[in-house]
Parts: structure tokens; C-alpha cells; sequence
């Protein structure tokens, strides 16, 4: 590509890229210098027909044996990963890792993010899906981001044009590059305190020591996907390598030998049987390429 700023590799392995460990190569493994660069590449990608997908902190991704017959990018560069502290103003680049961010401000005594304790990816994926729980919801903090669209175009969007709701957001399939948050000033023992707490509760809950992609289906209106396939008695069902967690049944987690293929089997099967004896289609958080 002329002029390109950034690093390219052709059939790029993916699985040591993601939490899972799983699945095939990229076509393309773009990792842009530059929002300019990354606008280029979605361009040209779009103009050709190409299929384009961001691979953030790869936490929520799970990616078929056979790979990805498209472009994959990258924001792992140093324009994509800096924060900048202004008072309890934080810019934070879309690649920048949710959990050292999270870190970093309770650590400052910056509150507000204390709830990403335990919860895996980036700045951009955790934008892009509200990313959360019971403790508080990415959204909260965010004043404005800097998006790139798929066709290349390069937008400011302030929280008024967002529209966050459950794991949701006016995103779409735009891209953040950078994010505006608001912090709230507080005491830093008590903010460092609160990181630690939530994150001992994840520890004790999920299966955080193991292969998987966190939860795997969205909750559906009626409660915790986690608690509906534990009612009908799912903890443990294997397929392969791949188990329903004994620890959190909206986990799936893998053992050596395990392939996306497996992965996906469980889903399907947890999925039908929630369907058939709840009543209830699960709609998956994780996102399949
Ligand atoms: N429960 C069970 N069995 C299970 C799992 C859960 O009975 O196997 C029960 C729990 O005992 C509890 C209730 O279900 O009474 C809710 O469980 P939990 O507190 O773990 O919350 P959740 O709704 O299952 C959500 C998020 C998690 C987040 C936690 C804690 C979703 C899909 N999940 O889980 O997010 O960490 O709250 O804030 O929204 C993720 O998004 O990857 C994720 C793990």
C-alpha cells in the first residue's frame, strides 16, 4: 500500500491474539500508525468489497478454525494506547487496556472505573458494547469519542449522540480511536479499596484463571443468562475441549485441545436447551468471526 503508515502481515495467525486461544488466520493483520491510516485501510478495504473487523484486547472474540478471509485490525500502537490525565478529565486511546486504565485511575483516585475491575479488553471494545455489570457500566463515564467509520470517514460524536443502554451503544460498527471521559475526584484508599473488592468478587466467581471470552451470552430480560443455564443443570456439559464452567455457567472454557468448532458446539447446544425447557433464545455477547 503506498504511503501506508503501520505495520502489515498476510494470513497473521489470530488465536495468540485472543483470550480463547482459538481459531484461524486473518487474510490481513493490519496494525495502522495513525487514525489516517486506519481511515485508509478501511477505505480501501470497502472500496474492494473486503470484509473489515477490529480485534481489541480479543476478550470477546472467538474465531473460527478457519479464519477470516478479510482485513483485521490492530490499534496496539502508541497513537491508540496513551492516556492522558487532565484533573478528572481522561483521554484514553481506543486501544488502551480497560483493566490498566481502570488500575491507573482508582490508583489517582479518579472514580468511575473502578467497575472494570476483572473485565477483560480495550478502551474502543468496552465503549462499543457498554461494557459492565451489576456495578456500574462503562457508559457512565464517557463525554465524547472519535470514531472511524467503515468507509473511512473520521467523526467526533459527543455522549448526546451515543445512545448506551444494556451492552449497547450508538457505535455500531464505527470504530473508536479515542475516548473523552469524566472521572469523579474522590479519596484514593477508597477508590484503590473498591477496584480490589469487585475484582476478589470476580475472582471468586468466575473463572477468571481459565481460557474463555468472559460471559458468553447477553442477560435476557429475565435475569442472569449464568443463572438460567445453571437451572437447567448445563455446569459441566463438554464438547471436545470445551466445558461449561463449573464456576459460572455463562463461561465457556477450554482445555488443551480444544478448538473454536468445540466452542461453538457448546453454544449451540446451550442455546437449544434454554430455548426447549426455558423458553428463552439467548443472544450471544461474544462476538464470531
Ligand atoms: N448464578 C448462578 N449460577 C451461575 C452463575 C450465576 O446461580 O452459574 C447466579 C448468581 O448466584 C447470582 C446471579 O446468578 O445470584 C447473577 O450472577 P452474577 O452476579 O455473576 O451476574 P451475571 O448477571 O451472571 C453480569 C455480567 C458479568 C459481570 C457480572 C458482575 C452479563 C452477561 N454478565 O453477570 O459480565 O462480570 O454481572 O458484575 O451481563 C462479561 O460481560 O463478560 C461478564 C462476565
Amino acid at each position: 500500500m503506498n504511503g501506508f503508515s503501520g505495520r502489515v502481515r498476510n494470513f497473521a495467525p489470530l488465536a495468540g491474539l485472543t483470550w480463547y486461544k482459538l481459531g484461524g488466520s486473518a487474510r490481513w493483520l493490519i496494525s495502522p500508525s495513525t487514525d489516517a491510516a486506519l481511515a485508509g485501510v478501511l477505505a480501501r478495504a470497502a472500496d474492494r468489497g473486503i470484509e473489515s473487523r477490529v480485534l481489541g484486547g480479543g476478550a470477546n472474540v472467538l474465531v473460527r478454525d478457519d479464519g477470516f478471509d478479510g482485513v483485521v485490525v490492530r490499534l496496539d500502537g502508541p497513537a491508540f494506547t496513551a492516556t492522558r490525565f487532565d484533573g478528572e478529565l481522561v483521554q484514553a486511546g481506543g486501544g488502551v487496556d480497560l483493566m490498566r486504565l481502570s488500575h491507573e485511575c482508582s490508583q489517582r483516585g479518579l472514580s468511575g472505573l473502578e467497575a472494570m475491575a476483572g473485565i477483560p479488553g480495550t478502551v474502543g471494545g468496552a465503549i462499543r458494547m457498554n461494557a459492565g455489570g451489576r456495578n456500574g457500566e462503562f457508559g457512565g463515564v464517557v463525554e465524547g469519542v472519535r470514531v472511524v467509520d467503515r468507509v473511512g470517514r473520521v467523526e467526533e460524536l459527543t455522549r448526546d449522540d451515543l445512545d448506551f443502554g444494556y451492552r449497547s451503544s450508538g457505535i455500531g460498527n464505527r470504530i473508536v480511536v479515542l475516548a473523552r471521559l469524566r472521572l469523579t475526584r474522590s479519596d484514593r484508599v477508597r477508590t484503590l479499596a473498591t477496584f480490589r473488592r469487585l475484582m476478589a468478587e470476580k475472582k471468586r466467581s468466575q473463572p477468571l484463571g481459565a481460557k474463555s471470552a468472559g460471559c458468553v451470552f447477553k442477560n435476557p430480560a429475565c435475569g442472569s443468562a449464568g443463572a438460567l443455564i445453571d437451572g437447567v443443570g448445563l455446569k459441566g456439559v463438554a464438547r471436545g475441549g470445551a466445558s461449561v464452567s463449573r464456576v459460572h455457567a455463562n463461561f465457556i472454557v477450554t482445555r488443551r485441545g480444544a478448538t473454536s468448532a468445540h466452542v461453538l458446539a457448546v453454544i449451540e447446544y446451550v442455546r437449544s436447551e434454554v430455548s426447549r425447557r426455558c423458553g428463552v433464545d439467548l443472544e450471544l455477547e461474544i462476538d464470531v468471526w
